[in-house]
């Protein structure tokens, strides 16, 4: 073959690589935007329930309660049985401890993400069958199937809860804020001290106060918050 020949030989397949490399980093490119997108949405999907309690009219964070927190509860609660709502459950340990305390027990909250994780300790703590976790917005179900009723808030939403708790829970009710006491309602007695006391209050007392129309809060309503 003449020189000429092996030129445009070399040259074509010079070309030949180079189309094959140009081909092989798109497609490097291509898999990397896929990754880097996917990547993107998976950490959206887990943080975006995160931050939106935050973006809500109450805002009221994913704050696990502490263990001595955990330990008041159940004892205030510790002569009662029966059925137990924890309001906005977290990760689940106040609904998976009182089950573990014979209470038939429920936690209602709004990240999928939480519920999920509740679920599956429940499973591994082998108290799945006393147990049950909603993905719910605490303002559009109903608790008036409960008899102990738990809730860790926050001071902004408390009165609206007064008034929701109040018109549902059955006059047998306890109800057990965690580390925020309610506005109005006289608690029966706390325990724990600081950031862990916790407060009970008789439903047959507040109800009772709430049909004497004595919160001037009630001309208010108790709907969901908007
Ligand atoms: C302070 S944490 C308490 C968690 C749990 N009760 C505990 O004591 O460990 C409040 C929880 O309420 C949930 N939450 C916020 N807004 C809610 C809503 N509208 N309905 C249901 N859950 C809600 C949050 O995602 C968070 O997990």
């Amino acid at each position: 073959m003449s020189q000429e020949g092996h030129f445009l030989d070399s040259a074509a397949g010079q070309m030949k690589s180079d189309v094959k490399e140009k081909k092989s980093r798109s497609r490097v490119g291509v898999i990397a935007t896929g990754l880097l997108g996917g990547a993107l949405v998976a950490l959206y999907a887990v943080a975006a329930p995160f931050v939106a309690p935050a973006l809500r009219k109450y805002c009221l964070p994913f704050v696990p309660a502490t263990t001595a927190q955990v330990e008041n509860v159940l004892r205030v609660l510790r002569a009662r049985s029966g059925t137990l709502v924890d309001i906005g459950s977290g990760d689940g340990r106040i609904v998976i401890a009182a089950a573990k305390h014979g209470f038939q027990a429920s936690g209602f909250e709004l990240n999928p993400w939480l519920v999920w994780y509740s679920r599956y300790m429940a499973m591994r703590e082998g108290v799945h069958h006393s147990t049950s976790f909603h993905i719910s917005d605490l303002w559009k179900v109903s608790f008036a199937q409960y008899s102990n009723v738990v809730i860790f808030g926050v001071p902004q939403m408390m009165d609206q809860l007064e008034l929701k708790l109040a018109s549902e829970l059955p006059g047998t009710a306890k109800v057990v804020a965690c580390r925020f006491p309610f506005p109005t309602w006289v608690p029966e007695h706390s325990a724990g001290e600081g950031i862990d006391t916790v407060w009970v209050y008789d439903a047959k007392t507040f109800k009772t106060h709430l049909q004497h129309g004595m919160s001037r809060r009630t001309m208010r309503g108790a709907g969901p918050p908007q």
